[in-house]
């Protein structure tokens, strides 16, 4: 059996320790590399220092090589632990440099999956482990040094890293060759706790014989490992990350830290840092971008980070390995707390009804103990690391005891969390994902199946699956995990899709590479777009995440909440037109009076100044409380000759009942029920009544099951005034998908503008983002991107609408009770046929869908659908539409 088939996971290498950043000289050997892919790992001899390499290509490492597959749960290779195909396509990678010091260590960030690794000739040893760092100690010669990695795609470690992503091999993270003086300082590990009660710290560093200098706090030149007691410090939370600059130093190296001070505790199944207990208003990244891969540089970081400081996001789970270094820098510097979770998962063994599971095979403890202790080691000195994860799906068994067993005499200042074994024998919290809002209510109430965990906090490490669109139900979550104190608020599942650039399709997802075993766009789940734009997901889950709470009552608004730091301002707006606005002193708001218009008050707090995170302005929160409900719009029509309506002609709509199936609905099982109950092949009878009615039932083959659609069209002075009553017929045993009224207009319509909710879709369970108001979009940004097409872009309670050109003329909607407004270049059936963005293509006619009502969206792509008061049953509905032309 060849080293990369081992059970142990490596040889060689030097012991895990704490990322440091030292004044030592590093050289970083990030750039192009000389490349030779083979087939097989048996690839020809390479580690000569003398070898000539120039035909060889040059490839830029930190990157990925081969081509990217997925699944989600299955292994994309046979279960024969710890054997791999021989089909194993293996990258030797070879760089020349020079130091200008003998003594060193060669360290690794991140080698997928395996790597063996040749100094000068010389072999250093191997490790396994993708995304946990490994260091080699070497000697280095005057001149030049030759570095040789042999990289193999699959080897033992695959089996322990079977999280839901692309497989893809590489060394995806830096290389760097870090000077080693006579005495060096090989480890740091600071303990920073925070007492609220008194306001004081207690730090000790421990890094061997070495001197501590905090400046600001005082200290200088302390033996490392002494206790020392401050009187006063400022913690560190997220909301504000106060971070001490502090060195270490021994004369022959300095390590400069930055110390957090707080404490992590967990007080009558309540979980608290520095007293105060904390609501995780969280998401599960992955490392993505959607040309690198997951070799991330510093500005994604940066931009991830930022982006979740901007939607109210105060947590992160490094779902589901430890990620980038950098990365947990940037958390502790701009706030927010983490979940660092181990490189690890086994969810292929479900298929073997977890058979020969590494959770509970000896034989595999030596690399589980070992992955987990290189991320405890290497992080350990992160204020914003709150909770250790011992890894995800990976079934139970006694390695998972002993990960937590090690872990917790290491450090015990943060708890552990493992959600894949229920019974939770190893860890601090009660974790769970996909639970439905019954379920995470009844934990609240403290429900749970024991006493153990009865006694815990409780975490949703997964929930609200942002798969398409959705996730529906976020405002639901929210409110529970606000209500109960023992709920910890949870972690939405995912923040970015994992979708590749590609030439043809826009993005790839699964089975775009060819591959035989594949999960096809479950890849594509999150809430970022795969080139980092706000999904209307995003732009929800800020809404509901947003610190400040309003209440109303005897006529006055109320903030509760910090707003240190905010500006609020106010806004009446009647029809969507500015009234009068002013700015918001103190926490409360008297409303004023209405008029005889609709008119809304809104409040913004935003920004007083900028941050680290966001300039000034940048809004963190807003509520909009309705003054007056305004008029009937369609009061007072008189009967006459209508006038001509550009671009618009008198036809009979067309009743859907369809939608393009959402992720949502087909993992729901909605797009099978609805397919077998026809809606998507409905059938028109029409009949014209002698009082001018159009009466049409609507209905698919083979089924009593359909729509009385009743349509009457009225001439008025103003324009055509349609009624539409609609009564089911026969027993539907499923929802509809919608009542709405469809329409065909000329292409060369361009533009909406409407008064409703906007400015970006929303449906009966999402849209906590839209708000009332008056907007303006083409026809092609109405339309959502989502990677996998499927139904999007409705404006929710829509009161009026215009579609016009560029030129001007057009039509004008209103409705006598709001409605849900869709306009795109491509039928119900097209949208629903495309696979890719790029599959859609501009059609002949506008297709115009005036909805009465929708089904909910739900999250059933990966958890519940919508809650009942969203699903849509089989129930009369009726609209007055007056159609007019644009003045
Ligand atoms: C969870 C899993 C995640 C992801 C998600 C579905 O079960 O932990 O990694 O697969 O489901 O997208």
């Amino acid at each position: 059996m060849s080293y990369f088939e081992d059970f142990l996971p490596g040889a060689g290498r030097k012991a895990p320790r704490a990322a440091l950043d030292t004044d030592a000289r590093v050289i970083d050997l990030s750039g192009p590399w000389r490349f030779r892919l083979s087939p097989t790992a048996h690839a020809p001899d390479f580690a000569d220092p003398d070898l000539d390499d120039t035909a060889w290509e040059l490839r830029q490492v930190p990157g990925h090589f081969g081509t990217p597959a997925y699944t989600n749960v299955r292994y994309p290779f046979p279960i024969d632990p710890p054997r791999v195909p021989g089909e194993n396509l293996t990258g030797d990678h070879r760089i020349a440099f020079e130091a200008g010091f003998e003594r060193a260590v060669l360290r690794f960030e991140g080698v997928d999956s395996c790597a063996r690794v040749w100094l000068n000739g010389q072999e250093l040893g191997y490790s396994m482990g993708s995304r946990v760092p490994v260091e080699f100690d070497v000697t280095l010669r005057p001149g030049r040094n030759v570095l040789a990695v042999r990289v193999h795609q699959w080897s033992a470690g695959s089996y322990l890293e079977d999280q839901d992503m692309w497989w893809w091999p590489g060394i995806f993270r830096e290389v760097t060759v870090i000077e080693r003086p006579a005495e060096p300082i090989d480890d740091v590990f600071v303990h920073a706790d925070y007492d609220h009660t008194t306001g004081g710290g207690t730090l000790r560093v421990e890094a061997g014989e070495a001197l501590l200098t905090v400046e600001e706090l005082g200290v200088h030149d302390r033996p490392a490992g002494e206790t020392i007691t401050l009187e006063h410090v400022e913690p560190w939370s997220a909301q504000h990350p106060r971070l001490y600059e502090a060195s270490v130093s021994n004369g022959h190296e300095r390590v400069r830290l930055a110390i957090g001070f707080r404490t992590v505790t967990i007080e009558d199944a309540v979980l608290k840092v520095n007293g105060e207990p904390l609501k995780l208003k969280g998401v599960n990244r992955h490392e993505f971008h959607p040309v690198k891969g997951r070799a991330l540089d510093a500005e994604t970081m940066l931009a991830d980070v930022l982006l979740m400081k901007r939607h109210n996001i105060n947590a992160v789970r490094t779902s589901h390995y430890p990620p980038h270094p950098h990365f947990l820098d940037l958390c502790d510097r701009y706030g927010l707390w983490v979940v660092d979770e181990c490189d690890y998962e086994t969810h292929g063994f479900q298929e073997l009804d977890w058979r020969g599971n590494p959770s509970d095979d000896p034989r595999w403890e030596q690399a589980l103990l070992d992955r987990m202790r290189r991320m405890v080691e290497r992080d350990k000195n992160h204020p914003s690391v709150i909770m250790w994860s011992l890894g995800n799906e990976a079934g139970t068994g006694r390695n998972l005891a002993a990960m937590a067993a090690w872990t917790r005499g290491r450090d015990s200042s943060r708890p552990i969390h493992y959600e894949g074994d229920r019974a939770c024998p190893d860890v601090d919290v009660h974790s769970r994902m996909y639970a439905s809002h019954a379920e995470v209510e009844a934990i609240g109430r403290g429900e749970d199946e024991d006493e153990r965990r009865r006694a815990m906090p409780f975490v949703q490490c997964e929930y609200a699956h942002a798969m398409g669109n959705g996730p529906g139900g976020l405002a639901e979550y929210q409110e529970l995990y606000d209500a109960h104190p023992r709920c910890a608020g949870g972690f939405v599942w995912e923040w970015i899709d994992h979708g590749l650039r590609h030439d043809r399709h826009g993005y790839a997802y699964g089975g775009d590479f060819g591959e035989v075993l594949h999960d096809g766009n479950f890849v594509c789940d999150g809430l970022l777009f795969p080139d980092r734009t706000p999904s209307p997901g995003l732009l929800d889950l800020k809404k509901v995440y947003q610190p400040l709470r309003f209440t109303e009552a005897g006529g006055v608004l109320r903030v509760e909440g910090d707003t240190a730091g905010l500006d609020l301002e106010w806004c009446v707006e009647a029809d969507g037109v500015l009234v009068d606005s002013g700015p918001m002193e103190g926490s409360e708001l008297k409303l004023p009076a209405g008029g005889e218009d609709e008119r809304w008050l809104t409040v913004r707090a935003c920004l007083a100044g900028d941050t680290a995170w966001a300039p000034a302005g940048h809004e963190v929160a807003w509520h909009q409380v309705r003054l007056t409900p305004g008029p009937d719009r369609l009061a007072g029509l008189t009967e006459g000759a209508a006038p001509a309506i550009p671009l618009f002609e008198r036809v009979t709509p067309r009743l859907e009942l369809w939608r393009a199936p959402t992720d949502n609905d087909q993992g729901g099982g909605l797009r099978w029920h609805w397919s077998h109950h026809g809606l998507d092949r409905l059938t028109y009878r029409t009949e014209q009544r002698q009082d001018g009615t159009i009466v049409q039932r609507v209905a698919p083959a083979a089924t009593d099951e359909g729509y009385l659609a009743t349509y009457t069209w009225r001439e008025t002075t103003s324009g055509l005034l349609l009624e539409a009553d609609l009564e089911p017929v026969g027993v539907w045993k499923v929802p509809p998908a919608r009542l709405g009224l469809a329409f065909e207009l000329p292409a060369e319509l361009t533009t909406v503008t409407w008064y409703g909710r906007g400015p970006g879709e929303a449906y009966p369970d999402t849209g906590a983002a839209a708000y009332v108001g008056l907007f303006t979009r083409t026809i092609d940004d109405l339309q959502t991107p989502y990677v996998h097409p499927q139904e999007n872009g409705q404006r929710a309670d829509v009161r009026i609408a215009v579609l016009s050109t560029p030129r001007g003329p057009g039509v004008k909607i209103t409705g006598d009770r709001p409605f849900g407004l869709t306009v795109r270049r491509w039928s119900t059936a097209e949208l629903d046929a495309a696979r890719h963005r790029t599959d859609l293509v501009a059609g002949e006619k506008v297709h115009l869908i005036v909805d009465l009502a929708q089904h909910g969206i739900g999250t059933a792509s990966c958890g519940p659908g919508p809650l009942e008061k969203y699903r849509l049953t089989a129930r009369p509905a009726a609209i007055r539409l007056l159609f007019e032309p644009v003045s």
